[in-house]
């Protein structure tokens, strides 16, 4: 995917660690990428892409919402840092929580708005589908759908549009089974720390951001589900929220407005107005 990829952790030694086993790993691999790592955010220079996922991860009993403030000093340092010596990059912002981060790397990068997108509806949207197929009993990829709004409880799976096998949802769910799993997705995450304790999930949202990546650059073509700004969207603007959005080397290049029912026009909205009133906006 990319030539060259820096680690970056505040941990002495860890990023090294991990880019020096990456790069051992190449012998097998064969991947002409070469890992660098360190403790430095100098390390960022004219990067193409900055994944953020630097700051305190959730422990069990905690909500993404509780690691609002000490994550936002993490974020106004690295943005400072990205602005600094990668003022061109697109940045991907993955800590928690996610839209309020999104939103802080916005505002102390000065950035705009297509060159910082939030990672979360992809990673949401992953598990909303992965729990249909559950439920229904089919193949993971049988089924089409995604999540918006917010990652958290004002997450908006998107039922309306949702098909199993080109089907629509009740050709093959209750009601009530439906709404399992659109709990299942908006618990994924919290499922996860709960088991693990000491830190949230790994390797689903490690491929959101590759999926995300991906869109960017240009090997996925359609809409992905991002966090961004909104400029009247959806009756929007100036939240980040998580909507379905065509993105390229530039990063976001058009938000894509779809036809929703009015119920889900409404959950959007109320997670826009949580969002505001989160950030005392
Ligand atoms: C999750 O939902 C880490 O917020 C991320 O797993």
């Amino acid at each position: 995917m990319v030539a060259e990829i820096a680690l970056i952790d505040i941990t002495p030694g860890l990023a090294e660690s991990v880019a020096l086993d990456l790069n051992h790993a190449s012998g097998i691999t064969r991947s002409r990428s070469h890992a660098s790592g360190g403790t430095d955010l100098t390390l960022v220079r004219d990067a193409q892409v900055v994944v953020v996922t630097a700051g305190r991860p959730r422990t069990p009993g905690m909500s993404r919402a509780d690691l609002l403030e000490i994550n936002r000093r993490v974020i106004r340092t690295i943005a400072e840092a990205i602005r600094t010596n990668a003022p061109k990059a697109i940045v991907i912002v993955i800590t928690n929580p996610l839209d309020e981060m999104t939103t802080e790397m916005l505002r102390a990068s000065g950035f705009s708005r297509n060159q910082v997108l939030g990672m979360a509806g992809t990673l949401d949207s992953s598990r909303f589908r992965r729990a249909l197929a559950e439920s229904a009993g089919v193949c993971v990829t049988d089924v089409e759908a995604i999540t918006l709004g917010s990652h958290g409880d004002e997450m908006v799976p998107i039922v309306s549009r949702a098909r199993i096998r080109s089907r629509p949802l009740t050709d093959f769910l209750s009601e009530d089974a439906i709404q399992d799993c659109v709990q299942d997705a908006v618990s994924g995450g919290g499922q996860v720390v709960a088991l693990r304790k000491t830190g949230s999930a790994i390797f689903a949202p490690a491929h959101a951001v590759i999926e995300v990546i991906d869109h960017i650059r240009g090997l996925r073509v359609g809409t992905v589900p991002v966090s961004v700004m909104l400029d009247g969207e959806y009756g929007n603007e100036g939240v980040v929220l998580g909507v379905p959005c065509h993105l390229g080397m530039q990063g976001l290049v058009q938000v894509e407005e779809l036809p929703l029912t009015d119920d889900e026009l409404v959950q959007l909205q109320k997670a826009a107005d949580a969002m505001r009133s989160r950030l005392g906006a």
